[in-house]
């Protein structure tokens, strides 16, 4: 037994730290033996037949940056409005989301009433959604008012928490995916005169910038600095005021990587997320969700050679299975998505085999008085897609 204990202190995944405590402290799940120390065959029959038994009182969504060995037991995989999409219309009981605490929040805000959503591992959070917190987003909106009349709507985009959400809906405006965010910021522009965008600052640069609104009628908002790091003058002037935060994953694209590969590979195409730097977007051949990149790659001919700009396991997987296309990452060095890849195949077992013997671990609930409103703004979203 102490040798176990060794060994599990060397395989890591998942720490002790990784389980919900208070489910530990009910009993449940915490035999790590039965996670930890099994080889990775058994661990993928017991998911599978864990799968089986649950049936359809169970439904699993898994996001395009998955590992492969959590991805292959999605019952449906996708983008986050994909996913979100799927999660509502979802009959199972349990709607188990192989993806970051925001998507299963989103997730848990649309449900239908009989349904819980599971997280397998609550640790799975997103770098770009924690860089807007509630009490920065109020306090940058009273500095708004405080400017004058400035007719602002805020949009946010789905990568936020579900309080940013809430505020969002209840402040007139509406949840953005990479996939929707010209057609939600044209909308916001027929009821006010300015867009507030949360929290992803290349998102929002890369669509106005696309709408035709030029870069100087954009101001970037740091929540650590008075009125944002901005002059009174600059705000009003401004058309777009874009919140200072971005996803470590995509930020690590630079514009040389692109003259890279024209250089090394003359005719390959670039496609990037647009979470990307405007630097890169500019200089990209293509610009597009995690579901807009797989399908332009996938219906291009099949001697185009992609190299593409977003988080690495979606591009394995293109490049293996598009064979015949030749399939890069923009940038050479590894590129993951390390709260995603927190979701591992003991995770998803841990929360299956526990709902096989009635326990539901990991549920992500969003407390009531945030989820009416962070409701509307998805709402609000749903009727523009
Ligand atoms: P998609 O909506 O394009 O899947 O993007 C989600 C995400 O987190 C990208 O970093
Ligand atoms: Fe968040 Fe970036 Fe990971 Fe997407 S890739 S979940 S934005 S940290």
């Amino acid at each position: 037994m102490p040798q176990l204990i060794e060994l599990g202190r060397i395989l890591a995944p998942p720490q002790p730290e990784t389980v919900h405590v208070p489910e530990m402290e009910k009993g449940v799940g915490c035999d790590f033996s039965r996670y930890l120390l099994v080889p990775d065959t058994s661990l993928h029959e017991r998911i599978g037949a864990a799968v089986e038994r649950l049936g359809t009182d169970v439904v699993i969504l898994g996001h395009h940056y998955q590992r492969d060995e959590v991805i292959k037991f999605a019952r449906f995989t996708g983008d986050s409005l994909k996913l979100s999409q799927q999660a509502a219309a979802a009959d199972a009981k349990y709607i188990v989301f192989c993806g970051v605490h925001f998507m299963a929040e989103s997730a848990d805000v649309l449900r239908q009433a009989h349904q819980v959503v599971i997280l397998p591992d609550l640790n799975a959070g997103c770098s770009m959604a924690d860089m807007a917190d509630i009490g920065q987003v109020e306090t940058c909106w009273a500095e708004l008012e405080s400017v004058g009349r400035l007719n602002v709507v805020p949009i946010t985009y789905m990568n936020s928490t579900a309080a940013i959400k809430a505020f969002t809906g209840e402040h007139g405006g509406s949840i953005v995916t990479s996939s929707n965010a010209a057609r939600v910021m044209s909308w916001a522009f027929t009821r006010g005169e300015r867009v507030l965008f949360l929290p992803d600052e290349h998102l929002g640069r890369n669509t106005a910038y696309r709408m035709g609104i030029p870069l100087d009628e954009m101001v970037v908002w740091n929540p650590y600095q008075e009125l944002g790091g901005n002059t009174e003058e600059a705000i009003r002037r401004a058309k777009v005021i874009l919140w200072k935060g971005y996803c470590s994953v995509h930020q690590r694209f630079l514009p040389e990587h692109v003259d890279r590969v024209r250089a090394e590979h003359p005719g390959m195409q670039v496609i990037v997320h647009p979470e990307c730097r405007f630097e890169v977007a500019q200089k990209a051949d293509a610009i597009g969700s995690t579901e807009g990149i797989i399908a332009t790659v996938t219906k291009s001919p099949e001697d185009t050679a992609w190299a593409i700009g977003t988080e690495i396991h979606l591009v394995n997987r293109l490049a293996k299975k598009l064979s015949r296309h030749a399939i890069i990452s923009l940038d050479p060095h590894v590129c993951v998505c390390s709260t995603m890849f927190r979701i591992t195949p003991q995770h998803l077992l841990w929360v299956l085999e526990n709902l096989l013997e009635g326990n539901v671990v990991n549920p992500i609930r969003v407390p009531e008085d945030q989820r009416q409103w962070a409701r509307v703004a998805l709402d609000r979203m749903m009727q523009l897609v």
